[in-house]
């Protein structure tokens, strides 16, 4: 027997692509069953991510809803309430941090179902808001930094042969943990934000920070004249021009938001064998790599930084605000509130 017996949940969701916030539908459903190797999560949190309104407004291909009427938002923390069958590594009443799948989504609801290999267990000391906001973003910092050759095993790195990394947009829901991931991975860290927000990003720990509207920004200049070994590039519309005479000898840019001009410039530096490389970069749900994460939030080493905090009734406020394009980290939803 089902730990939620036919009751009903509140959701929020969309009938076809398109049509921005003002296209969510407050709707109350009856709650999901877990099948073989699936979680039943009672959600405290969910966080937003670009992906979620550009896979509403179809432009992410191959991560469109598989059907309608679909419920948007992958990040979520919440608590188990009921483990399908073949599940041991978690139990009802276990805190939860855990990423559904992008053609399934299923985060704007008071219950979700979650597979328990992308489910990873939440510490006492990281809140539901802090958790949710970890998934996307935090993994794809994790990823490229990784990508970049930078370690997290404690080794390499650091005084001289410190690697200088240049962070873009340091102050959206990406750049904030990549700051933080790349002073943790012993970088020297340039960092571009709005002036509303350069004193936070030196707070998470940027050596050098720039206001991306001033020249100095717009031309992505390290105030101490360091070439980047790698950018992590989280901020969309800046060409392989401005970056070429910015990076070190073998420098790459790794771009997270890949125009198709962009495309084309890494797919030419490739085959010419350049030394500077473009990189177009699609993050993976790996959950070893959230329980790391979750781990460093743990010991304190790493934080979430929250925008706003929205209730699932006003679901449509937080969407809007993502679509905006300027929040300063994450922008959650919370479920109890
Ligand atoms: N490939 C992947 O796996 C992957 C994973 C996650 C995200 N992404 C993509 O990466 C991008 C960033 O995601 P996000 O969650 O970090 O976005 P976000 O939270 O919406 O980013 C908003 C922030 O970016 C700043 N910003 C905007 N343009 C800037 C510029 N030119 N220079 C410096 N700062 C700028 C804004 O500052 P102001 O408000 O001051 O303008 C704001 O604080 C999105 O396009 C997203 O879809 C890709």
């Amino acid at each position: 027997m089902a730990a939620t017996g036919g009751k009903l949940m509140h959701a929020v969701q969309y009938e076809a692509c398109g049509g921005g916030a003002a296209a969510l539908k407050h709707v109350d459903i009856p709650i999901p069953s877990p099948k073989k190797d699936e979680l039943l999560l009672k959600l405290e949190a969910a966080s937003i991510n670009p992906a979620d309104w550009k896979i509403q407004k179809g432009l992410l291909r191959p991560f469109l809803p598989r059907k309608f009427p679909f419920r948007p938002v992958t990040d979520v923390a919440g608590e188990v309430v009921e483990a399908g069958s073949g599940v041991d590594s978690l139990k009802p009443g276990d805190k939860v941090v855990s990423i559904l799948p992008y053609s399934k989504g299923g985060g704007f609801a008071e219950y979700a179902v979650a597979s328990a290999s992308k489910t990873v267990k939440r510490p006492a000391e990281v809140s539901a808001a802090d958790g949710a906001g970890l998934p996307m973003a935090g993994l794809t910092a994790l990823q490229t930094l990784k990508s970049a050759g930078i370690r997290f095993d404690g080794g390499g790195g650091g005084g001289e042969n410190a690697a200088n990394i240049l962070v873009t947009a340091a102050s959206g829901g990406v750049g904030v943990y990549a700051v933080q991931l790349a002073k943790l991975g012993k970088c020297h860290v340039t960092a571009t934000c709005g002036a509303r927000n350069l004193e936070l990003v030196n707070s998470l720990g940027a050596d050098e920070v720039l206001d991306y509207k001033s020249p100095g920004g717009a031309a992505l200049e390290s105030p101490s004249g360091k070439k980047y070994d790698a950018v992590i590039h989280c901020a969309t519309g800046i060409p392989w021009s401005k970056f070429e005479p910015t990076l070190s000898e073998k420098g790459k840019v790794i771009d997270i938001t890949p125009s198709g001009a962009a495309l084309l410039t890494a797919a030419i530096k490739k085959i010419t064998f350049s030394k500077k490389q473009l990189v177009p970069f699609f993050f993976s749900r790996r959950a070893e790599e959230l329980e790391f994460l979750l781990g460093l939030m743990k010991e304190g080493k790493l934080k979430s930084v929250v925008d706003s905090r929205h209730p699932l009734s006003q679901a449509e406020a937080a969407w809007a605000k993502s679509v905006d394009g300027h929040a300063t980290g994450k922008i959650v939803v919370e479920m109890g509130l």
